[in-house]
C-alpha cells in the first residue's frame, strides 16, 4: 500500500507489516501489525507525524517521495519507542532543516535511545499549539499510555486525534479506514492490544480519557492499525476495557507434563461451568500470549494449573505469573492447582509473585501423582468456593 491521502494534505505515509509474528520479543502478531506515520501539509509548514520502525524506513521514504514531500520542517514523536522514532535518525540526515517537536520527556528519551543531538529539539507543554499556516496542532500530554513520555495531537481544523499507541492495534488492515475492514477482525485484534499494552495502566488510561472528552474529535488515527472513523466503536470498547467491571469468568493458565494438571484442570472447567462461572482455559506451551493478555482484562479469577519441577512451578506456570503480575489485572481470586511427585514449594513460590496483585487466595489444590476421585472432590469444592466467591462480589 503505498500513500494515501485520509483527509484533505493529511497523507498516511507509514509502513504495512503483515509477515511480522512477535513484537519486542515477546507479543505474538497473529495479525501483523503497521506502523503509522502521517505527514501534514500546511499552507506554510510541513509536519510529520511518527515515523516506522527502523527496517520499514525506505518505505516511508518511498511514501514521502510519492506525495511529493520535498521538506519537512517538524518531525513530531509522541512516544519514544522505537517502533514509532527508530526512523527520526534517517530522516534527520534525509531533511537536515527538520525541528523535532515533542515533550521534555520525550526529548530526553530520544537523546538517549537514538543519540538525537539536543539543539534538533523544540518542546512542547500540554495544550501548545504549533501551526503550519491553515492548519494547527495541539499537543496534549497522555502519559502512561504506555510510557511516562506519551502525548497525542489534536488537528484542530480536520478534526483528526494523532493517537500513537493509544486506540492502537497490532492489525495489518487492508484498506486504512477501520468502516472499510471487518470490524469483526479489528475489535479483537484492539482488544488483545490493550490487554497486551495498557493494562496495567487502565485507571490513568481513565484519566486520559476524560482529559480528551473536551475535544471534538471526528477521527482517531493510531499509530497501530486502522484510522476509527467512526469513533464510537473504539471509544466505547476503551471505556469498558478500562471500567475494572469483572466478569463471571475463570481464567486458568496451565501447563502439563504427564496428564495429572490436565485432567485437574478439564475438571475444574467441567465443575465452574455447572455452576454457571464462564471459563477461558489457556494451556501454556505453544499458546498465544496475547489471548492470555485479553481474557485477563474482565476475569474475576484466575487459577494456576502446574506440575511440580524440581521443587517448585513448571517454568512456564512461573512465566504465566509474572505476566499476570506485570499486566496488573482487577482480578479478585486467585488460586493454584497441580500434582507433585515427592514434594516442593509450587503454592509458595507462585503466590509470592502474584502477591501484588492483592487478590484473594482461595485455597490451593495441590495432590500427589494422579488424581484420584478423592482429588476430584477438592476440585467440586475449590469450584464451589470460586462460584461462591464471584456471586459475592460480581
Ligand atoms: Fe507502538 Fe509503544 O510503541
Amino acid at each position: 500500500m503505498n500513500y494515501r491521502e485520509i483527509k484533505k494534505d493529511v497523507f498516511f505515509v507509514g509502513a504495512i507489516d503483515g509477515d511480522r509474528r512477535l513484537f519486542d520479543e515477546l507479543i505474538p502478531l497473529p495479525d501483523g501489525t503497521t506502523y503509522n506515520s502521517y505527514l501534514i501539509r500546511g499552507s506554510e509548514k510541513n509536519a510529520l507525524l511518527d515515523s516506522v520502525d527502523p527496517p520499514m524506513k525506505d518505505v516511508l521514504m518511498d511514501n514521502l517521495a510519492k506525495a511529493g514531500i520535498e521538506k519537512i520542517d517538524y518531525i513530531i514523536p509522541h512516544h519514544g519507542e522505537q517502533d514509532h522514532s527508530g526512523t527520526i535518525p534517517d530522516l534527520l540526515e534525509k531533511f537536515p532543516e527538520s525541528i523535532v517537536v515533542t515533550n521534555e520527556k520525550c526529548k530526553t528519551m530520544l537523546m538517549d535511545l537514538l543519540h538525537i543531538p539536543e539543539k534538533k529539539f523544540k518542546t512542547v507543554e500540554n495544550g501548545d499549539e504549533l501551526s503550519l499556516g491553515d492548519k494547527t496542532l495541539e499537543f496534549i500530554l497522555t502519559p502512561w499510555v504506555h510510557w511516562p513520555e506519551t502525548m497525542v495531537t489534536y488537528l484542530k481544523e480536520e478534526k483528526i486525534l494523532f493517537s500513537c499507541d493509544f486506540f492502537g492495534c497490532h492489525y495489518a488492515f487492508d484498506d486504512l479506514m477501520a468502516s472499510e475492514n471487518d470490524i469483526e477482525k479489528i475489535m479483537p485484534a484492539a482488544k488483545r492490544y490493550y490487554g497486551e499494552i495498557m493494562l496495567p495502566f487502565g485507571n490513568i488510561i481513565k484519566k486520559n480519557m476524560e482529559k480528551l472528552s473536551d475535544y471534538d474529535i471526528e477521527m482517531i488515527a493510531p499509530s497501530h492499525g486502522p484510522v476509527h472513523d467512526d469513533i464510537s466503536i473504539i471509544i466505547d470498547a476503551y471505556k469498558e476495557w478500562s471500567s475494572e467491571k469483572l466478569s463471571n469468568t475463570v481464567v486458568i493458565p496451565y501447563i502439563s507434563m504427564h496428564g495429572s494438571t490436565k485432567k485437574m484442570v478439564e475438571y475444574l472447567k467441567g465443575a465452574l461451568e455447572k455452576r454457571g462461572v464462564n471459563v477461558i482455559d489457556f494451556y501454556l506451551s505453544g499458546g498465544d500470549l496475547g489471548e492470555l493478555a485479553a481474557a485477563l482484562i474482565d476475569a474475576a479469577t484466575i487459577v494456576i494449573g502446574t506440575p511440580t519441577v524440581l521443587a517448585g512451578p513448571h517454568p512456564l506456570a512461573l512465566y504465566a505469573a509474572h505476566l499476570a503480575r506485570a499486566l496488573r489485572p482487577g482480578v479478585k481470586f486467585l488460586s493454584i492447582i497441580g500434582s507433585y511427585g515427592w514434594g516442593g514449594k509450587t503454592v509458595g513460590m507462585l503466590g509470592d509473585i502474584v502477591s501484588p496483585l492483592k487478590a484473594e487466595i482461595i485455597e490451593p489444590v495441590m495432590i500427589k501423582g494422579y488424581p484420584t476421585d478423592s482429588d476430584l472432590d477438592m476440585i467440586d469444592a475449590l469450584a464451589q468456593k470460586i462460584a461462591d466467591a464471584h456471586s459475592r462480589v460480581l
